[in-house]
This record gives structure tokens, C-alpha cells and sequence, in this order.
């Protein structure tokens, strides 16, 4: 799939710019195990990048005209790396246009270049796509003009870009997931400081499957924006009762119950969610390396619980999907994955019981929405490459 894709998008660059590329990129969606909404929250994370790609076909000029090709939309971009950057109508350009804003910011010097992109990635579906993008994107010009940037330089600049040109206020996770990616290991990831370590992402007889619900989050930009507010407001309000505490990280759940009236109802379930949420993922990291994977999948439950009823980032369709399953003894774990609003869900299943399973939900999601299920049997793969020079 991956030969398949890189050879497309190699033949499609030759003929629009009738000139075979000099380099190929990959650059990986991701998934998350647990800890989610966390990561703006000085939170832990458990994502890994998978083997589905975005694939860059680039080649610098010699003067300062820059194209980029998007072949899965059948679009174009054309501008002159001299002309101010501002966000455009074009969703897709604005990903480049702000990781090129980042690195005009920092006075890089580069030429201009040519891009053919084609991705594997579903968008929307909460797989990262855009955090693909920004990243392959900052990679590319990082190796083709010598740029010296670090790889953490690579994920903050696609988190900035995300931020400034596309409007929502991620946190660091995807971009971080999509460069820092390893086969076969998740990525133990403290948002606070940016340490993070490698797991084995070896679940015996359980294999990970991810059911897209085919609604594309539409209120994410607004919906996410909301939380990170919420949150604040939350925490700027919890600090005054405890001088002590700095980040969410520093607050127990006993802490934050203690203040259920003065924080009120949202900004009270808000902030039970987070703490909780910091907790699970170091329960979590404990079971996988116990290998008590009944343990992390009832983790994975009680994360959809709370994404869907305290902190109100799920759906209809995505909760039908995780109650689909709950009471399936094939499936140990299952949860929304991502920002929400639509997207995947991501699920524990015996191996010897992904087939079966993907046929009865598929059948019973179409009954109930008239919604033809997507589910995709991802592996864990690599970050970010130079797939060819
Ligand atoms: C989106 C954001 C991430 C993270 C997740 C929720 O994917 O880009 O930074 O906040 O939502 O965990």
C-alpha cells in the first residue's frame, strides 16, 4: 500500500511538472490508545503513528515559485515564497502556509519548491491528517534546505502553524506522534515537559481496530476551542483555592469535587474529566506493561464515559458505535479517539474476531443511520521519512 501510494504520487509530479521529484516523504496519521483532551491540560498521552500516509513528492527551484499539487482533490496553489502569508479559503493550503509562516519567522533561508501530496490518511476521521501534513511538510524543507531543526522543532512548528493558520488550538500530541512515531511502540508522552518514552505496543491475541463513523467533525474547530476555555477558566479558578497547584497534573479528583459548587456544573465536569483522565493513562502504562489488557481496555471505557458525558466532545453515532460493543466479549476496550465531534473509535479486539465483529456492527450502524461503517485494521508504523533522495 505504502510502494503503491509513493509510486502514484512519483508518476503523477513527473507529469505535472514534467520532471520526475528529487525527494519522497512519508508522513503518518496517528492513533491514541488513552489520554485525550489531555494534552492541552500538561497531561500524559499514549498515541503511536500508524501505516497510513500522506506522501510528499518535492523537488526545490531555483527561484522563489512554489507549487503545491493536492492529487487526491484535484487542486492547485501557486504563490511566491516573497508574498505575505495569510490564511487562504483552501483549507488544505493553509497547513503548508503556516509551518512556511514558521519557518519565514525564524529567517530560514529556502528557494521555492514543488509538491504533489496524495494521502492514505482519512480526513476528518480523527486520524490526524492535518498534523501529517504540517509535519511531512516541515520535515521535507527541514532535509531539503538544511533548516538544522530538531524533530520536536518539526512537531511544535506544525502545533504553531495549526494554531495560527488553521484556527484550532491543538495541543501537541498529533504532530508529536507523527514525527516521533516507531513500529510497534506507543509513545508515553508528558505534554509538560515533552519527555516521552517508548512502549511495546504487543497486545497478545487483542488486535486494534477503528471504526469510522463517517461524521466529520464540523464543530470541532468551535467545540474544541470551547473546552480549551472551559478548562482554563477551571483551572484559573481552582489555583485561587490552591495556591500550590500550577497545573492539572498537581490536582486530585478529591481536589477538585471539594469546589463542585463554585466551579458549577460544566466547568466542575470539565475539570473532573481532566484529572481523571491525567490518572488513567499512568494506569494505563501500568497495565500494558503488565500486560493486563482487561485492565487497559476497561480504562478505555471509562475514558468514553467521560469524553462523552463529562466532557461533551462525543457524538450520537460514536457512542452507538462504543455501546455496539461494550458487551461484546470479543472487545475488551473501546472509546471515541481524537478531538471527537465524529470520527473513529478505537477498539481491543480478539484477532480471531475482527472480521465478525466489523460485519455485525457494520450491519447494525447502516440499520440504525443509513451510514456505511469504514473500519480500518491499523499497524503501528514509523514517524516521519525520507523515503527517497
Ligand atoms: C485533536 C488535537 C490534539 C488533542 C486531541 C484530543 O486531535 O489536535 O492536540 O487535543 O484532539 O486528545
Amino acid at each position: 500500500m505504502k510502494k503503491k501510494l509513493v509510486e502514484q504520487v512519483t508518476a503523477y509530479f513527473t507529469e505535472q511538472f514534467k520532471n520526475a521529484p528529487d525527494h519522497i516523504f512519508l508522513s503518518p496519521g496517528r492513533i491514541n490508545i488513552i489520554g485525550e483532551h489531555v494534552d492541552y491540560n500538561d497531561g500524559f498521552v499514549l498515541p503511536a503513528a500508524i501505516n497510513k500516509y500522506v506522501c510528499f513528492a518535492v523537488s526545490a527551484n531555483a527561484d522563489t515559485k512554489c507549487t503545491i499539487i493536492a492529487k487526491d482533490l484535484n487542486e492547485f496553489y501557486s504563490f511566491d515564497l516573497t508574498d505575505e502569508l495569510k490564511p487562504v479559503d483552501l483549507m488544505w493550503v493553509n497547513f503548508f502556509l503556516g509551518v512556511l509562516q514558521q519557518l519565514k519567522d525564524r529567517g530560514f533561508a529556502m528557494t521555492g519548491f514543488n509538491i504533489a501530496f496524495s494521502s492514505t490518511v482519512p480526513m476528518g476521521a480523527g486520524l490526524s491528517s492535518s498534523a501529517a501534513v504540517e509535519c511531512g511538510f516541515g520535515y521535507a524543507l527541514n532535509k531539503i534546505f538544511s533548516l538544522g531543526l530538531s524533530k520536536q522543532d518539526i512537531a511544535l512548528i506544525g502545533q504553531k502553524s495549526e494554531h495560527t493558520f488553521v484556527g484550532v488550538n491543538c495541543g501537541i500530541m498529533d504532530q508529536f506522534a507523527s514525527v516521533f512515531g516507531k513500529k510497534n511502540k506507543v509513545i508515553k508522552l508528558d505534554c509538560n515537559t515533552l519527555e516521552y518514552e517508548y512502549h511495546n505496543a504487543d497486545f497478545k491475541e487483542y488486535a486494534l481496530l477503528l471504526l469510522d463513523s463517517k461524521v466529520k467533525h464540523t464543530h470541532l474547530t468551535s467545540g474544541y476551542n470551547d473546552r480549551r476555555n472551559e478548562v482554563e477558566k477551571g483551572l484559573a479558578q481552582l489555583k485561587q483555592y490552591y495556591p500550590e497547584v500550577n497545573t492539572f497534573r498537581d490536582l486530585s479528583e478529591a481536589q477538585v469535587v471539594a469546589y463542585k459548587e463554585e466551579l458549577g456544573d460544566v466547568i466542575f465536569r470539565r475539570c473532573l474529566f481532566v484529572v481523571r483522565e491525567i490518572q488513567r493513562v499512568l494506569d494505563a502504562v501500568a497495565a500494558l506493561q503488565a500486560k493486563d489488557f482487561t485492565k487497559l481496555g476497561d480504562l478505555m471505557f471509562k475514558t468514553h464515559d467521560g469524553l462523552s458525558k463529562n466532557y461533551e466532545v462525543s457524538c450520537e453515532e460514536i457512542d452507538f458505535l462504543v455501546d455496539a460493543v461494550r458487551n461484546d466479549e470479543n472487545v475488551i476496550g473501546s472509546r471515541m479517539m481524537g478531538g471527537g465531534f465524529g470520527g473513529c473509535s478505537i477498539n481491543l479486539v480478539k484477532k480471531d474476531a475482527v472480521n465478525s465483529l466489523i460485519e455485525r456492527v457494520s450491519k447494525e450502524y447502516k440499520e440504525k443511520y443509513n451510514i456505511s461503517l469504514k473500519a480500518y485494521k491499523v499497524k503501528i508504523a514509523k514517524g516521519t521519512t525520507l523515503y527517497k533522495a
